[in-house]
């Protein structure tokens, strides 16, 4: 491949080298915030195009131009944001987190890649790897929640997905981590917005998920929005990523993030921000239209380099002809039944959603519902198609969605007797469904009340002040609660919700996210007690806005005893890692390998957990570490590993993690540099710390 890219490379014009550092929008936009203008005439040299179209007609149209119009005949790369499937829509991916389940995710992503490429996509712009922990910014939906390592951990296992071992094959497409870098610190939640972040904290919390979607092989990353900047960081997209990681692929910018450096006060022109950009090390230009106007006077200028320029070009072409675009420039036609929701789509599609979803509260084991015979379903998500399938949900329709009282009616089917009632909208504030609804409960044994929010209050330009749900939602659950029956909530979200005033209302809490197409059988088979739940929160739950930010992995206080809130409590509702099962999980001793090590010599430590409970279950064990006394502060304790394992009723699985002293114990300092000091450690699984001896 570098042999074609060098040779290639050697007969273009500046103007042919340019187009190829450009990528323009295609057709109609669908995300409403990227405004801007839609090009009408496409040049046959123009390196990217954002593909919004569901069959590869159209861009096979448009490939032939660019082959056969074009002098050269480069083929032009598609992109299209494939976040959580592309038609075959899965849970959103801060759901996907709770499933700890990288296998299946990675699963997932090979189907999204299957549908995208057989659709002309070639590359996704995903995974979104931001680590995030201000749950009012309405990304956090599309990431994999607070924790560095497991961002990280589900980076790599969606390059591999989407990737496979050649990306050049049929059912593959490039990856993109993104939004490089730092975009999830936006300050108070609100998009787009300054994020203040130490050099320390970049390197501890944000750059991780990034050196691992790179070390699994990431194609594409994609700059960030973020006045670090994140989009003219010479630092991160050139000193980091090429330099230190040896990245050899390119980077696009997000949308006009290049033209927004005029915006943040960086540059006082497109020109000069073409200039920031380009020396910076970012390769593409996302429709900023500051390349393709302004890089041949900046060459001829000597404001940025022909060397530069070919650089920038050869990483282009490299993930081309890595795609085997060169070879392949055009899709199969094919039908929409061969490229969509093919049977095993759909199976992965139950059994993510089914992982995704945790039980937060199951007070006197109301769940399951084995005994009730009349199930009220009530609330403006029981029979909501659009709103499940969450933001950034590619090319879903609401008419694939199977709606939750529709899973419920199949689930219980011959068991009991289901009544609906709408109760109230999502938010408008009105009661008159709320006697119908009050009417169902009398009626009924039990109230499934589906409650949650709109897919539009998540996802980009999505910031909300507060997150608590509507008022008109809360109301109608406290008349419900007045009825007197129990009360099983089910949440449809993007975001971690402020819960403390439905929680003592709910007998029952179920979070299943917005879980796409296919989460309505899950969610009434957990109901039903045929599936054993098995999530766990990848992001913390505030008691309320007020804690906000809160988060597990925080620095140690000064005095841990006092400087609480004086009004409310200062602990989370529902902690990081928090998922209850139906059945119960007992945890063994952990044990070391040894409890003193130098460094460089092997450590493991194993745990056994035993299923003591009536029925088969899956069990996460996280392993956190925690280092008492480090030269710089360090996080209360840290995720460094996790594994999921199916353990039936009266079985004991064991859990090993084979501990990296200097990956796992180690820290890293403002220069990116890891160290190991001597000294005290702990091991912790859920309560037990276990302490180990590192000498010199
Ligand atoms: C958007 C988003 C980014 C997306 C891109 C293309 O503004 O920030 O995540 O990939 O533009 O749609």
């Amino acid at each position: 491949i570098e042999k074609r890219v060098d040779d290639l490379l050697s007969r273009m014009t500046l103007e042919e080298k340019i187009l190829q550092l450009n990528q323009y929008t295609m057709g109609r936009n669908n995300n409403v915030n990227n405004i801007g203008e839609e090009v009408k005439k496409v040049p046959a040299e123009i390196g990217s195009l954002i593909y919004y179209d569901t069959n590869p007609t159209l861009r096979n149209n448009v490939q032939k131009k660019a082959m056969e119009e074009s002098r050269l005949g480069i083929p032009i790369i598609f992109g299209y944001d494939a976040i959580h499937g592309f038609r075959t829509v899965y849970p959103i991916s801060l759901g996907q987190a709770c499933s700890w389940n990288p296998e299946l995710v990675e699963k997932a992503c090979a189907v999204t890649a299957q549908e995208a490429r057989m659709s002309g996509v070639d590359w996704t712009f995903s995974p979104m790897i931001d680590v995030a922990r201000d749950p009012r910014w309405g990304r956090v939906a599309e990431g994999y929640g607070e924790d560095p390592y497991t961002n990280g951990v589900f980076a790599a296992a969606s390059v591999r997905g989407y990737q496979g071992d050649d990306m050049s094959a049929e059912d593959r497409i490039a990856a993109c981590l993104k939004h490089y870098i730092g975009y999830g610190a936006s300050e108070a939640g609100r998009d787009y917005v300054y994020t203040e972040i130490s050099r320390q904290t970049l390197w501890d919390t944000y750059l991780l998920p990034y050196e691992m979607g790179v070390k699994a092989g990431a194609a594409t990353l994609m700059s960030s929005f973020n006045d670090i900047p994140g989009s003219a960081n010479h630092y991160t997209m050139t000193e980091i990523l090429k330099e230190r990681w040896g990245h050899d692929g390119f980077i696009v910018s997000d949308w006009g993030a290049i033209e927004q450096l005029k915006n943040q006060g960086l540059a006082a022109n497109k020109k000069e921000a073409a200039v920031y950009a380009f020396n910076a090390g970012l390769e593409m230009d996302m429709m900023s239209h500051a390349y393709d106007r302004h890089m041949k006077e900046l060459v001829e200028e000597g404001k940025i380099t022909m060397a530069q320029v070919d650089e920038s070009v050869r990483r282009v072409l490299r993930v081309k002809f890595r795609l085997g675009l060169f070879e392949r420039p055009y899709t199969p036609v094919t039908s929409e039944k061969e490229r969509f929701f093919r049977p095993q789509s759909m199976d992965i599609a139950a059994q993510l959603a089914a992982e995704s979803m945790v039980l937060l509260k199951n007070e006197n084991q109301i769940l399951p519902l084995t005994d009730k015979k009349k199930i009220a379903v009530v609330g403006p998500m029981a029979k909501n198609g659009w709103d499940l399938l969450g933001s950034w949900c590619g090319h879903g329709k609401d008419t694939d969605v199977v709606m939750l009282y529709n899973g419920m009616a199949t689930e219980f089917v011959g068991k009991a007797e289901l009544r609906y009632a709408l109760g109230c909208r999502t938010q408008a504030d009105n009661r008159k469904g709320f006697e119908e609804a009050l009417e169902a409960a009398r009626w009924s044994d039990v109230v499934v009340l589906c409650l949650g929010e709109m897919m539009t209050w998540s996802g980009e330009n999505a910031s909300r002040s507060s997150i608590a749900l509507p008022q008109i939602q809360e109301e109608l659950a406290k008349e419900l609660k007045k009825v007197g029956k129990p009360i099983v909530l089910v949440l449809v979200n993007g975001r971690p919700l402020e819960l403390n005033r439905l929680e003592p209302i709910s007998d029952a809490i179920l979070e299943i996210w917005q879980p796409g197409v296919n989460g309505a059988l899950p969610m009434a088979g957990i109901l039903s007690g045929r599936i054993n739940p098995s999530g766990k929160l990848a992001m913390t739950f505030p008691y309320s806005n007020g804690q906000i930010p809160i988060y597990y992995n925080r620095r140690k206080s000064g005095r841990g005893h006092q400087g609480f809130y004086k009004d409310i409590t200062s602990d989370p509702l529902y902690p990081f890692g928090h998922g209850l099962s139906y059945t119960e999980f007992k945890y063994g001793v952990v044990t070391l390998s040894a409890s003193k090590v130098k460094r460089g010599e092997k450590l493991s430590a194993e745990v056994t957990v035993t299923n003591t409970g009536k029925r088969d279950g899956l069990e996460t064990v996280h392993w956190f570490i925690s280092d008492p006394y480090c030269s710089i502060t360090r996080p209360v304790k840290e995720l460094k590993y996790f594994e999921k394992q199916s353990i039936k009723a009266g079985e004991t699985k064991i859990f090993r993690f084979d501990i990296d002293l200097e990956r796992d114990l180690g820290f890293v300092d403002g220069n990116g540099k890891r160290f190991l000091e001597a000294g005290e450690y702990y091991i912790q699984v859920k309560d037990q710390k276990v302490k180990i001896e590192l000498t010199d």
